[in-house]
């Protein structure tokens, strides 16, 4: 019996990590990455906490959920549906991106279950943390003593490059809130690089000072300052897979888990298996996810979308929260929640129209489903770049929406079989890799684990500033150098040319 305590304890030791999870940020879509990755640690064996706005239904085994308020509702502004936002250019949501994260921020790091949370003290092994904003709860990792390992919801931004020191070229890498694909004009490279400066320099001199002084605030005995933690990721994990993206310069600690929330797909509920059995030209899935209910739609839109679904052949299942439709010309279903994932596997699914959040889009590449998105902003006009340019799918913008423009690329969509082609080809490569979304978080996790923080993986960049970083400093000398040669040069040569000149004029005086 000692025996075998004893056992178990080394056991829980070597295997069973103790696990944090810092997911700040309220959005659903947000959540799900961090609550799968959760579950992935958990079906190894893990014993994880997380600070998360999202209880489970029931309890779970080895895990515990230390709840913080909804942070998001309060910065709302009041009277605006999510289409307002639409018309947002970029560079102010980059302006406006600051404020908003010191708000949601201070109003969980103010929330009493964290506060009573960290009087405990406890310590942990690992911290997962979501890399959005926010970056002053590195706070809670540094009393926690853990390894960090941060992760982001969408591909590679800014704000992970700045953390591990990494590059991306602005001469083929787009910024993720313009939508331009990986070949650009001239005039593209020239704003997609002042436009990533400009929100490089409001990241680092207004976010993350914002974030300092949260930090110093309401971590004021913190042994370890916010730079320090800053650079003190062992790794990124990035939501995102190459095949349905463009390619760019990743470091070896950005690990690539696109997909990692999509688990196989389960049995239909009676009700729509039969709808899709029974829907012999195909069906339609329209979900804007948790963001956009149908019933936003302005009335004139609602009509563009309801006239050109009764046109088709195919049934339409949509995400719309009433109980009727007005003017339903029959083909249409509405639900407030549909099994999405589950259905999109089934065969005779054959469009998938979409913001252009990552979620659905992956569900839509790992079963190789078209795409029409509707972006309305954050990373989803680039998502939609990219699904355009890898050609397994077609956008139509907000105020573009109209019957005919919809009709146009619906019928495109459906009877042009690249699209479907294309996405049939991508979901085989989305989906051949060595190890799936879920091994690869278990593994790296571990890893950080085994090799204390795996700092070898981290490159000297991170040490660098601006200037450094960007060789600007040499830039300047070398500039510097070649005006004072060719200074040097220019007088030397006047000087010479002079002294000829002077010299022939002196010749010409003497023979006169
Ligand atoms: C998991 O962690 C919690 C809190 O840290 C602790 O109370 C619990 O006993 C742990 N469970 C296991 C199985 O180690
Ligand atoms: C919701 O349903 C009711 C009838 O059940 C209908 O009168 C109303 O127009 C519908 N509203 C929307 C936005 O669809
Ligand atoms: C259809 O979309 C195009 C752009 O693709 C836009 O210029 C045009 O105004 C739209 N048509 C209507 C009737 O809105
Ligand atoms: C994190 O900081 C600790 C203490 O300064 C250091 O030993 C470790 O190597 C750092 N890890 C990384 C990945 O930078």
């Amino acid at each position: 019996m000692k025996v075998l305590v004893i056992l178990l304890f080394f056991l829980n030791v070597t295997c069973g990590l103790k696990i944090l999870g810092i997911f700040h940020y309220a959005m659903k879509s947000h959540y799900l990455i961090g609550n799968s990755i959760v579950n992935s640690l958990l079906d190894a064996g893990h014993n994880v906490t997380a600070i998360t706005q999202y209880k489970p239904d029931k309890p779970i085994n080895n895990y515990r959920v230390v709840q913080l308020p909804e942070n998001l509702e309060p910065l709302k502004p009041p009277g605006k549906t999510p289409l307002d936002i639409a018309g947002v250019p970029p560079l102010v949501f980059s302006f406006y991106l600051p404020f908003f994260s010191y708000q949601f921020t201070e109003i969980d790091l103010r929330s009493t279950e964290l506060i009573e949370f960290l009087k405990e003290d406890e310590k942990f092994d690992i911290c997962i943390v979501e890399l959005f904003l926010g970056e002053a709860l590195l706070g809670v990792a540094e009393q926690a003593g853990c390894k960090i390992i941060q992760y982001t919801t969408f591909d590679s931004y800014i704000w992970s490059d700045n953390m591990l020191g990494n590059d991306s070229p602005s001469s083929y890498v787009p910024h993720s809130f313009l939508y331009y694909s990986d070949q650009m004009s001239f005039t593209q490279r020239l704003w997609n690089s002042v436009f990533t400066i400009i929100d490089k320099l409001n990241y680092n001199v207004v976010a993350l000072n914002f974030q300092k002084y949260l930090y110093n605030k309401y971590f004021p005995n913190a042994r370890r300052s916010f730079d320090e933690m800053y650079k003190n990721a062992s790794l990124i994990f990035i939501n995102n897979h190459v095949s349905a993206s463009f390619v760019r310069p990743h470091m070896p600690n950005q690990i690539e888990i696109g997909g990692i929330h999509v688990k196989p797909a389960k049995t239909l509920p009676i009700e729509f298996q039969r709808f899709l059995n029974e829907a012999a030209d195909g069906v339609i899935i329209f979900s804007m996810g948790s963001f956009l209910d149908g019933t936003d739609w302005k009335i004139e839109q609602r009509e563009a979308f309801i006239k050109t679904f009764g046109k088709l052949k195919q049934k339409v299942l949509w995400r719309y929260s009433n109980e009727t439709l007005p003017e339903n010309p029959g083909n249409i279903k509405i639900g407030t929640w549909f099994p999405q994932r589950d259905m999109m596997a089934h065969p005779n699914v054959k469009l998938f129209i979409t913001h252009g959040g990552l979620l659905g889009t992956t569900e839509a590449i790992v079963e190789g489903v078209p795409i029409l998105g509707i972006p309305i902003f954050g990373d989803q006009k680039m998502n939609m770049a990219k699904t355009i340019a890898r050609g397994y799918g077609l956008q139509i913008l907000v105020p573009e929406i109209t019957e005919e423009n919809l009709s146009n690329k619906i019928n495109e969509l459906l009877n042009n079989p690249k699209y479907n082609e294309n996405a049939k080809r991508i979901s085989k490569i989305f989906n051949d890799r060595p190890k799936t979304p879920q091994e690869e978080v278990i593994y790296w996790t571990e890893y950080v684990a085994r090799h204390n923080g795996a700092a070898h993986l981290q490159a000297a960049s991170v040490n660098l500033n601006f200037i450094e970083f960007n060789l600007i400093d040499v830039y300047c000398t070398i500039l510097v150098v070649l005006l004072v040669a060719f200074y040097v040069w220019f007088k030397i040569t006047l000087a010479v040319i002079r002294c000829a000149f002077s010299k022939r004029k002196a010749d010409k005086k003497q023979t006169q």
